[in-house]
């Protein structure tokens, strides 16, 4: 079963081609590198380069999946949450496909993207239920328990900021540049770890939510009230703390998650801060010492916004309920909750 995927929730336009739930015939990506000069995403920019975008990005990915849109069985793209004006692109060019082409669509939320990134390239069976999965990314941090493939619970989530957001912010504070999360990973591994004494935000003694504005605002004082000069060394030292800050974070409310349910026998690590070197080898060592197995997509683009995952999660949708997928168009949404989308689902299932 072929899958042809649209996903633009953001700054990124990605169209893929997905076999069976994990094969990767093709996973183009179009970044959007104008937004670098202003230090975040532009949503006016964002949704003009879709546009711009979109079919170029489309060509390719068919090019190199060897396919032509006879080929596909189904059309999906990210439904929501994410930038109005940016969602738009996707849902209206897959919406466009569908009815010209007779194909049905598979709208997808883009965390259940993230989460379903670690079947790609990976046997389906290869993932075991219950699993946690911890979504990272510049939207969201959130820990859900995965029971079946289409049954999520959230765990925890965070109150403001996201871990992602907050790398970006303090990447910017320090003059490194947008997208944040790689620079400060490359600055951190110059640094000492232990060097600059950054608050542990755990929240209350069995809280499995995450609170970043804290942590952001110590290191936005650090450098407020610093009068040496601000050199590499000390970029690099911030860095390096910064980070293990948030593995110890992540640590602390994986461990609380494990100690309630026993039965977890793996642990997933998704969105694009799953790209990190460093909170990956963090996250290795806390498994290993609890006998879980660790799984973080296959790729580091597959951490990061792409639209393969929306071919894999879309794959997952129609295999519990081949009605999901009907020739239609369909709105994007700003807002969409996950639960709420998979609680339609399952209604739907039903039915
Ligand atoms: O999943 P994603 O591509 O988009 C959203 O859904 O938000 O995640 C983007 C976020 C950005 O905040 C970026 O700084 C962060 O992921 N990121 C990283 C790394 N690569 C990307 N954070 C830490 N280390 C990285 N290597
Ligand atoms: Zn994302």
């Amino acid at each position: 079963m072929k899958i042809l995927a649209f996903e633009t929730s953001c700054d990124d336009t990605a169209v893929a081609v997905v076999e069976d739930g994990n094969a990767v015939l093709s996973s183009v990506r179009m970044t959007q590198a104008e937004h670098s000069n202003y230090g975040g995403v532009v949503p006016e920019i964002a949704a003009r380069l879709h546009s711009e975008n979109w079919e170029t990005t489309l060509k390719k990915a068919l090019k190199e999946s060897s396919c032509t849109i006879k080929d596909i069985d189904y059309i999906a793209c990210t439904q929501g949450p994410g930038l109005q004006t940016s969602l738009l692109t996707g849902t209206t060019a897959a919406s466009f496909l569908s009815l010209l082409h007779q194909k049905p669509l598979i709208p997808v939320h883009h965390v259940y993207g993230h989460i379903c990134a670690n079947f790609l390239e990976r046997n389906l069976d290869k993932i075991k239920f219950p699993a946690l999965v911890l979504t990272v990314s510049g939207g969201h941090t959130q820990m859900h328990l995965w029971l079946s493939s289409t049954d999520i619970q959230l765990l925890g989530t965070t109150l403001d900021d996201a871990a992602g957001e907050a790398f970006d912010k303090v990447a910017k504070m320090l003059g490194l540049g947008y997208p944040g999360g790689p620079l400060v990973s490359k600055y951190g591994e110059k640094g000492d770890r232990r060097s600059i004494e950054l608050p542990k935000i755990y929240l209350k003694k069995d809280s499995l939510d995450f609170s970043f504005s804290g942590l952001k605002a110590s290191v936005y004082r650090l450098l407020e009230t610093r009068s040496e000069e601000v050199d590499e060394a000390f970029i690099s030292n911030v860095c390096a703390s910064f980070e293990y800050t948030v593995g110890k974070i992540f640590e602390k409310k994986v461990e609380r998650v494990l100690d309630r349910f026993p039965e977890i026998k793996q642990v997933h690590f998704t969105g694009g801060v799953s790209a990190n070197t460093y909170l990956k080898g963090v996250l290795t060592t806390l498994c290993s010492k609890n006998n879980c197995e660790f799984l973080t997509p296959k790729n580091i683009e597959y951490s990061t916004d792409n639209a393969a995952m929306i071919g894999a999660a879309a794959f997952q949708l129609v295999k519990n309920n081949p009605k999901i997928a009907k020739i239609q168009h369909i709105d994007a949404q700003s807002r969409l909750n996950l639960g709420e989308f998979l609680d339609h689902h399952r209604e739907a299932v039903k039915n």
